[in-house]
């Protein structure tokens, strides 16, 4: 879709939906969650979440993450069985019930990341001992790791701290057993990750999964995969020339939207945030589309006819109850 097409479309979002009769609805930053028995309904939104507030709508957005999402479940479901159980609607998966672990399973290939919590920041300012493995000096930033690394967090509202095997098997957060097949299918999916993403000419830097476990006790990979909101992406073709020119790696970027806004506003304080500019919202929204498009081979298609929030309450009324 071209940029003028997303321009014509820029008010097609959806912000939020309140569908009755789906079960017990919860909004998390960008997915409205509707709890049944035994499933959930997971409707991707437009919302563009950042500084704990959702900052603008970004057209497309819903759909290109939940394609994205059954794209990569689809390529593991070899490596470990996953909560998708059928997706009535181009925004919405219909998944298993599961109790989620509260560990966020991190894994990086590449040293990154600018944040204070992030690899580069911390092996930058000396850090070397990271508990479950220590890194040699003499690492570049945004270099190839010799193989993935694992950083797990705690899955928590606030602030995710950093956990290792030793936290995690002390604070009993899962049984030693579970841990290390938590460890082990967080590896094999992302080296499957990486040997796909590369033959679309996209290295997969780095990534966050979640687990749950279903009824009967099973594990299962939950919530999304490899997405460009839970996932770093960059360009494979450029990496090596513009690491040896001192450049940044070339990446799917949408932290210029997030930069807008900290210039213009307090957006951790104000009470109403200035209308992110038309231009950028389309651009954005461009970018997911074309990522999408890399990732998964496919062109994004979407009917521009029919009112997002009513397409999909048709296509949910199966799932109705009481
Ligand atoms: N199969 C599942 N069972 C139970 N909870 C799930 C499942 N899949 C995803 N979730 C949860 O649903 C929520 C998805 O909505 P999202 O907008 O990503 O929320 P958040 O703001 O917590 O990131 C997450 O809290 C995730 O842990
Ligand atoms: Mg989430």
């Amino acid at each position: 879709m071209n940029k003028q097409t997303i321009e014509e479309n820029i008010g097609r979002v959806l912000e939020k939906t309140d569908y009755k009769n789906l079960g017990a609805r919860r909004q998390g930053k960008v997915r409205d969650i509707y709890t049944q028995p035994d499933k959930i309904i997971l409707v991707s939104t437009d919302r563009y979440s950042a500084f704990d507030r959702n900052l603008a709508l970004i057209p497309f957005k819903g759909q290109v993450l939940t394609q994205t999402s059954k794209f990569w479940f689809d390529q593991t479901k070899d490596i470990i069985q996953n909560h998708i159980i059928s997706s009535p609607d181009p925004n919405v998966v219909v998944v298993k019930k599961c109790s989620v672990i509260p560990i966020e399973m991190v894994v990086r290939g590449y040293i990154t990341g600018v944040t204070g919590t992030s690899l580069w920041t911390l092996y930058n300012g000396g850090q070397r001992d990271f508990g479950d493995f220590t890194l040699p000096d003499g690492i570049k930033k945004n270099q190839k790791l010799d193989h993935p690394l694992l950083t797990p967090t705690t899955k928590a509202d606030d602030h995710d701290r950093p956990l290792t095997t030793k936290d995690i098997v002390e604070q009993k957060i899962v049984p030693e057993e579970l841990w290390k097949q938590l460890a082990d299918t967080a590896t094999k999916l992302f080296k499957r990750g990486q040997e796909v993403a590369l033959s679309r000419g996209l290295i997969l830097v780095d990534t966050k999964y979640e687990f749950g476990l279903a009824e009967d006790g099973k594990l299962m990979l939950i919530d999304e995969i490899h997405t460009p909101d839970s996932s770093r992406y960059w360009q494979a073709d450029s990496y090596q020339r513009r690491i040896n020119a001192g450049q940044e790696p070339q990446n799917f970027d949408k932290e210029f939207l997030r930069l807008w806004f900290k210039q213009n506003s307090d957006p951790y304080n104000d009470k109403t945030l200035p209308p992110a500019p038309a231009d950028m919202v389309a651009e954005l929204s461009s970018r997911y589309i074309q990522i999408y498009e890399q990732i998964t081979g496919e062109k994004f298609e979407t009917d521009l006819e029919t009112q997002i929030g009513e397409r999909i309450a048709e296509n949910l009324k199966q799932f109705q109850i009481n």
